[in-house]
C-alpha cells in the first residue's frame, strides 16, 4: 500500500527554524532558485541541506514544488513529503521566495497550536464515534482552551451515527462528527449531509491526498489497523491451537463458536473488515466467505472495539477488533494477544467532518481545525487511544501496528457501497437483530 508513515518529520516551530535557514543561506547562491530532477536516495531534508545548509528547510522545497505543479504538471505535486521518486521534477526557491514561504509558514503555523479563547461561548453538539474514555477526555481538553463553549456530545458506533445524521437531515441536531472510519464520511458527503470546511490546518496533514475529501467535507484525524486478539488462556487450554493469522483460519471448524466480531450495520470496525475482504475475495467470492465467518461467530455486538473486551474475559476466543483496541485492552490486563491476517488485512482512516445545516457551524470549525492540530492528536495515548496520527509533528505510540501487510483500501469504493454492502450483509448473512451490547 501507499506508506502512509515513513520518516518521521517535525515540523512544530517549523517557523522558527525557516528564520535561521533563510538568513543562514550564502549571500548570491540560490538568487534566482532552480529545477531540479530527483535523483536516487534524495530526500526533500538532504536536499535542503544542500540548498540552504540546513535540513529543517525542507518544507520551502516541498511547498514551492507543489505551488509549481499547479500552473506547471511538468513538475512534480509531492502528496507525502517523507516520499519522492526518482525523476521527479522539483523546484528549489530562491533567497526571495524562500523569504516569501517563510512568511505563509510563520502565519500557517500560528494557526497550528490554537492558544483558545475564554471569549468564545456557545454550545457545540458533538457526534462522537471513539471509545467513550477518549469522546470524555477530549471534550475537557477542548474545554481547557475554550471554556466559554458548552459541549453536549453523545458516543454512537459508526453505523448508528450515519442513520442517525440521515434520519436528522432536516434538522440535524449535531454541528460535528469525530472519529469513526471515513467509509461512513464518504456516505454521508455522498447525499449531502456534511458541509465542506477548508480549515487552515490542513496543512498538518500527513498526507492530504489519502487524509482528506478532495471537496473539504471530511478530514482524517487518526489511522489504524484491523487485527485478531486471541485469549491467551484459551490458547493455554487448547495445545493444538495457536492465534490466526489468516482469515482463512477464521473458518476452519476449530473456531466455531468462538469468534466475535461487530455487525457491519451499527459498526464502522465490522463494515471495514467486510469491505476489506470483499476487496480481498472480490464482490461474488465474499458472500460464501461471509457465510461460513458467521457460522462460526457466538454473537454479533454493536459497537467494533466490544468484542475485544469479551474475548479478554473468556467469552469467546477469538476478536476480530481493530489492533489499538486490543492493545488497550491488553494494557487493562486483559490476556490477549494480537496476530494479522498474512493475506493483508484493512485499515481505518477515522475521520471528523460539519454536519450540514449545523446549528453553530463556527464552534464546529473551531473543534474542526482544533483536532487536525498535534496538539490535540497527541492526546490519544493519554486516554488509551493508540490510533496513529494524520498530522505531522506527533509520534505514533505504536508503531508496530502499521508495520503490517496492509491492503490497499479503497476508502473511495467502500464508502460509496456502504449501503449497498451492509444491507446484502443484513439480508444474507446476518440480520441485526439481536446484537450483544
Ligand atoms: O475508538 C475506537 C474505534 O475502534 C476507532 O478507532 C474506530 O474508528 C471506532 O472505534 C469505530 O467504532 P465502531 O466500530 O463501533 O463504529
Amino acid at each position: 500500500m501507499k506508506k502512509i508513515f515513513g520518516l518521521m518529520m517535525v515540523v512544530v516551530l517549523l517557523a522558527a527554524v525557516l528564520v535561521g535557514v533563510v538568513n543562514a543561506a550564502p549571500p548570491g547562491q540560490m538568487s534566482e532558485g532552480q529545477e531540479y530532477v530527483v535523483q536516487a536516495n534524495d530526500w526533500l531534508s538532504k536536499l535542503a541541506e544542500k540548498s540552504y545548509g540546513d535540513v529543517l528547510a525542507w518544507p520551502v522545497i516541498w511547498k514551492a514544488t507543489n505551488a509549481k505543479s499547479e500552473t506547471d504538471p511538468s513538475f512534480a505535486f509531492i502528496a507525502d513529503p517523507d516520499v519522492i521518486e526518482v525523476g521527479q521534477k522539483l523546484w528549489i526557491p530562491g533567497e526571495e521566495e524562500a523569504a516569501q514561504l517563510l512568511a505563509e509558514f510563520a502565519a500557517e503555523r500560528a494557526a497550528v497550536s490554537p492558544s483558545g479563547s475564554a471569549e468564545v461561548t456557545g454550545e457545540l453538539d458533538l457526534l462522537c464515534v471513539v471509545e467513550l474514555e477518549w469522546c470524555e477526555g477530549m471534550v475537557g481538553e477542548f474545554n481547557k482552551l475554550y471554556p466559554g463553549i458548552v459541549v453536549n456530545w453523545v458516543r454512537m458506533s459508526s453505523g448508528e451515527s450515519l442513520t442517525r445524521l440521515r434520519n436528522e437531515a432536516s434538522n440535524p441536531q449535531f454541528d460535528v462528527w469525530w472519529g469513526g472510519p471515513v467509509d461512513s464520511y464518504i456516505a454521508a458527503a455522498q447525499e449531502g449531509l456534511l458541509e465542506p470546511y477548508d480549515s487552515p490546518n490542513a496543512i498538518n496533514l500527513r498526507d492530504p491526498k489519502l487524509m482528506k475529501a478532495p471537496d473539504n467535507t471530511w478530514y482524517g484525524i487518526y489511522v489504524g489497523s484491523l487485527g485478531f486478539a486471541t485469549n491467551t488462556n484459551y490458547l493455554a487450554e487448547h495445545p493444538g491451537l495457536s492465534a490466526p493469522t489468516s482469515w482463512e483460519d477464521l473458518i476452519k471448524p476449530e473456531w466455531k463458536g468462538q469468534i466475535m466480531v461487530a455487525h457491519p450495520s451499527s459498526s464502522g470496525t465490522s463494515y471495514t473488515h467486510l469491505c476489506t475482504n470483499i476487496q480481498l475475495r472480490g464482490e461474488d467470492a465474499v458472500w460464501d466467505y461471509e457465510k461460513k465467518l458467521a457460522a462460526n461467530v457466538l454473537q454479533f455486538t454493536k459497537s467494533g472495539s466490544a468484542p475485544a473486551r469479551f474475548v479478554g474475559a473468556g467469552e469467546a476466543a477469538v476478536a476480530i477488533v481493530f489492533s489499538h483496541d486490543a492493545v488497550k485492552q491488553i494494557e487493562n490486563g486483559l490476556p490477549l494477544v494480537v496476530t494479522f491476517p498474512s493475506e493483508g488485512t484493512g485499515y481505518e482512516i477515522g475521520g471528523t467532518a460539519i454536519i450540514k445545516n449545523a446549528r453553530h457551524p463556527d464552534l464546529a470549525k473551531l473543534w474542526v481545525d482544533w483536532a487536525l492540530t498535534p496538539g490535540a492528536q497527541k492526546l490519544g495515548p493519554k486516554y488509551q487511544a493508540y490510533q496513529a496520527p494524520t498530522v505531522n509533528g506527533v509520534e505514533l505510540s505504536h508503531p508496530e501496528l502499521l508495520d503490517v501487510n496492509l491492503i490497499d483500501y479503497d476508502f473511495e469504493y467502500c464508502g460509496t457501497h456502504k449501503k449497498e454492502f451492509v444491507d446484502r450483509f443484513t439480508n444474507e448473512i446476518a440480520n441485526a437483530d439481536n446484537l450483544k451490547k
